[in-house]
């Protein structure tokens, strides 16, 4: 029995293969490629010494995702596949609703078809939008306010929908502080296409030469230092995070909701700090306006994926700057520099 990846190629997809195929489970990787690089495939089989079937095909093509369906006993789908930059998202609604809904709605389909009933789905903390707690528990109303954060809200109701409607399901919403890091090897990380919306890659970038300064969003904010405060996550923590989500699935049916965050917040000016020391360059940096749509504080209570999954994050922001900064010195242009990928593995 094999775990379907859907999103294989991106960033937490591509670290969480690497866990799976490190735990001895078999995989399948669906992938359109939109925004990620095959390259990055190659090297999830290189790091853990193990070839597995990928398709490049996107999830709205019902025949095709049939056929993966067909030629393989598929007992859990990891669902990462989806666009997700938010301020595209803004400027192309329609794009971000199609393909996300679209993608969700015919993978779940084809589930339903083929009687696979276990779903781990990517969900955000961006569904809670000006939360009303800090730190964020579950329970928190949710109500996001874009339209990238409207589509993980949607598909979360729509999979509520789904579990309450036959109880053969067995679903896990994930909702993702701020992942960042790399794979210590330094062969797979972020690799954002054209300017980094997020702040690690942009320090990185910074911090390697091929950006000028950081722009820091705001020092007016209600926090220590006045700069915003997040709860960044190393990567490799959060896709064991879906390790262990599989393995809660295989007790507990029904739907479950978990925050996949570390607890603790650093601010900007912390995490240029700290990015300063792993990587011994000095970072420059201005204070900017606010960007619109942020939010002063956001971290999570990671008390009930502790309890109830066993996990929680362990690798620290030392450990997170040093991994980010390995992967931006080995791979300066990212996945582009290396050779275009050529067969399925
Ligand atoms: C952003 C998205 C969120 C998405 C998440 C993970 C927005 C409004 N939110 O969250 O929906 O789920 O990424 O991909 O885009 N900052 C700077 N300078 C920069 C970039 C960021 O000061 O050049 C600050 C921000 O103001 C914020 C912090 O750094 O305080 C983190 O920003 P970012 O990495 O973009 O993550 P989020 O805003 O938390």
């Amino acid at each position: 029995m094999a775990i379907l990846v859907t999103g294989g190629a991106g960033y937490i997809g591509s670290h969480t293969c690497v866990e799976l195929l490190r735990e001895g489970r078999d995989i399948i990787v669906v992938d359109n490629l939109s925004n990620s690089h095959g390259e990055a495939l190659d090297r999830v089989a290189e790091i853990a010494n193990r070839a597995f079937p990928v398709y490049i095909q996107d999830l709205m093509d019902r025949e095709a995702l049939r056929k993966v369906f067909r030629e393989h006993r598929i007992e859990a789908v990891i669902h990462f596949a989806g666009l997700k930059a938010v301020g595209e998202s803004v400027q192309l609604p329609l794009k971000y609703y199609h393909q996300n809904l679209m993608s969700t709605t015919t993978l779940c389909e084809t589930m339903e078809e083929f009687g696979v009933y276990r779903l781990l789905f990517s969900s955000s903390a961006t569904v809670y939008g000006m939360p009303d707690q800090m730190p964020i528990r579950e329970e928190a109303a949710i109500g996001a306010i874009n339209p990238y954060g409207r589509t993980k809200q949607m598909i979360e109701q729509m999979l509520q929908d789904l579990a309450s409607s036959d109880p053969k399901w067995r679903i896990a919403i994930l909702r993702y502080f701020n992942p960042v890091g790399a794979h210590e090897s330094g062969r797979i990380g972020e690799d954002p296409s054209g300017m980094p919306n997020n702040l690690l890659p942009y320090i990185a970038q910074v911090a390697v030469g091929k950006l000028k300064e950081v722009a820091v969003y705001g020092n007016d904010y209600d926090t220590a230092d006045g700069t915003g405060v997040r709860d960044y996550i190393h990567v490799v923590d959060l896709a064991q995070g879906h390790l262990k989500t599989l393995d809660k699935l295989d007790q507990a049916d029904g739907l479950h909701i978990y925050n996949l965050g570390t607890g603790r917040g650093y601010s900007v000016l912390e995490m240029i700090k700290a990015f300063e020391q792993a990587s011994g360059r000095t970072i420059p940096y201005r204070i900017a306006e606010r960007r619109p749509g942020d939010i002063g504080a956001c971290f999570a209570d990671p008390a009930k994926a502790n309890l109830e999954l066993g996990w929680s994050a362990v690798r620290g922001i030392e450990e997170m700057c040093a991994d980010a900064w390995r992967w931006q010195v080995a791979n300066p242009r990212g996945y582009a520099g290396s050779v275009a990928y050529a067969e399925p593995i």
